[in-house]
């Protein structure tokens, strides 16, 4: 199915799992399952503590996105889906960089997913330079 990078703050070291086809959950249920950190508390698109950057590594277009109202809203009220990138999501179908791992579903597709692993901090994931 995809390759899924998890990459925290918070962890020693990049981790990947691999989706199987069983696996059509939510980011979250999947980093759970695998004991990857990803701070939550609602688990249902209201609080934002979940929030991870989602880059997508394969050369296509990103399959069809569900950005549901919800997380719309969330991601709004915490300055994460400027008005541009709503457009581009609702018009395009292009996918804004700040998910909800609670309310992200898998897809077949190979993702890089970063958090800071912290509910409480700013998040910033500007990758530190590699010596
Ligand atoms: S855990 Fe609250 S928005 Fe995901």
């Amino acid at each position: 199915m995809a390759n899924i990078t998890f990459s925290g703050l918070n962890m020693g070291k990049d981790i990947t799992v691999y989706g199987t086809a069983g696996d059509t959950g939510t980011l979250l249920a999947i980093a759970k399952k695998h004991g990857i950190p990803i701070p939550f508390q609602c688990q249902d698109g209201e609080c934002g503590s979940c929030l991870v950057k989602v880059t997508y590594l394969d050369d296509k277009k990103p399959l069809a996105i569900s950005l549901s109202e919800k997380e719309k809203l969330t991601l709004s009220v915490n300055g994460k889906l400027t008005r541009e990138r709503l457009e581009q999501a609702e018009v395009n179908d292009l996918p804004p960089p700040y998910r909800l791992a609670c309310q992200y579903i898998v897809r077949d597709e190979n993702i890089l997913v970063e958090f800071t692993g912290d509910p409480g901090v700013e998040i910033d994931l500007r990758r530190p330079a590699k010596k």
